[in-house]
């Protein structure tokens, strides 16, 4: 199969599986046990969070491990709606409109169930680029939480999320920030140090950047309190129970390790642009084309065409790629986050995501590129 859905999950590379497996059969035991430290078991846990620091710029102390970004997304939403209605009596979130629904759905759950949270939806431009002014009338003096988040998983639009951060803290200074940076992290340089610096929290998952699925990460700056989402035992200080997974761990730091040499690469951009300009004849627009993105991935739209179809017939030529958000796919309703954007309801299911990876090459683009142009023009509503 040419694999073209790397933005759903990527593939474990074979270093990465190798740092795993003997924390799976020799070096299996509990951290919290002796046998444990006899084989230094926790070594890999310690290392994960020393290198997924160093892949984002923070200290190695700000990252707790997590089993990956729903986690990390729901941790954060949910521990300061509760702090802030403890605090006020009421929480004021600001979220975008094109989160991931580990963001969305968490947001309107809450303002669901938990009675005085509201949730206001900061829109975006027809790129898919948040607005910056319309998310300055939305965020007040009351405001508990603003999410951005740094890419988008369909379009792969960067997101304006340090000049969102600073204008959450110049209204009001006591706001928090989060991002979903789960499509960003691997992909291209980060600083929570430098340009994030007004960023409090950021989720990520190792399944995303060639590492292993049921680990992520949350960054909490340092000085900045977030109650536990989970109870139990003292792991991870607390701030995250449940016994530690070394093996995960081990996959995860091998995974960050590798991917720092694999951020903003330029070859993944020009393997893209020749993609999307072998297309531009078939009459495909490129959404979020005229905005600054994440060098693997196209969400192109196609007239008069449903893309599951496309798909489904792309699948049984063994290409694999998606209408867009892994989770909405197979879905009837077209995806919000091209909604958003302003695409009419009905042109909105010809949306075909294609996102690569370091290891795609040319020879597959370009066998791609030979089959979808046929199979696009036979699948054309008449
Ligand atoms: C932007 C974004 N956030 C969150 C997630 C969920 O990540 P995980 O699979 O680690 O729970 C995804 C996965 O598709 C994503 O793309």
């Amino acid at each position: 199969m040419i694999y073209l859905d790397n933005n759903s999950t990527t593939r474990v590379l074979p270093d990465i599986l190798d740092a795993m497996l003997p924390y799976f059969s020799t070096a299996f035991f509990n951290t919290t046990t002796l046998a444990g430290a006899l084989y230094d078991v926790a070594r890999p846990l310690s290392e994960a969070r020393e290198r997924v620091a160093e892949l984002i710029d923070c200290s190695a102390e700000e990252i707790i491990l997590t089993s990956g970004a729903t986690e990390s997304n729901n941790w954060v939403l949910q521990s300061i709606a509760r702090h802030s209605l403890r605090q006020t009596g009421k929480c004021h979130l600001v979220v975008s409109a094109i989160e991931h629904p580990s963001v969305l759905q968490v947001a309107s759950y809450l303002a669901e169930t938990e009675g005085r949270v509201e949730v206001d939806l900061a829109p975006v431009s027809c790129e898919g680029v948040i607005d910056l002014a319309a998310l300055r009338d939305l965020i007040r003096p009351d405001t508990a939480l603003v999410s951005v988040m740094l890419a988008n998983n369909e379009t792969g639009v960067i997101q304006p999320v340090a000049e969102a951060a600073a204008l959450a803290k110049e209204i009001n200074q006591d706001c928090l920030v989060h991002s979903d940076a789960t499509q960003a992290v691997g992909k291209i340089t980060l600083s929570l140090n430098d340009n994030l610096r007004d960023v409090d929290f950021l989720s990520l998952s190792g399944h995303k950047f060639h590492g292993p699925k049921g680990i992520g990460a949350l960054f909490i700056r340092s000085g900045v309190d977030l109650a536990p989402y989970l109870y139990g035992g003292g792991q991870q200080g607390g701030a995250r129970p449940g016994t530690e997974n070394p093996a995960l761990a081990a996959g995860i730091a091998k995974a960050a390790e590798i991917a720092t040499m694999h951020l903003d690469d330029r070859r993944l951009e020009s393997l893209r642009s020749s993609l999307e300009a072998a297309l531009c004849a078939l009459g495909v627009t490129v959404l979020g084309g005229g905005a600054r993105r994440l060098p693997n991935t196209s969400l192109l739209l196609f007239e008069d065409l449903d893309s599951e179809m496309l798909i489904h017939r792309l699948a049984e030529a063994d290409f694999a790629t998606s209408s867009g958000s892994a989770c909405t796919s197979g879905s009837d309703s077209p995806s919000h986050v091209v909604l958003a954007m302003g695409i009419n309801y009905s042109s909105a299911s010809g949306a075909l995501r294609i996102s690569l990876s370091h290891e795609t090459t040319q020879n597959e683009v370009s066998e791609f590129i030979d089959v979808l142009k046929p199979l696009a023009q036979s699948l054309k509503k008449p």
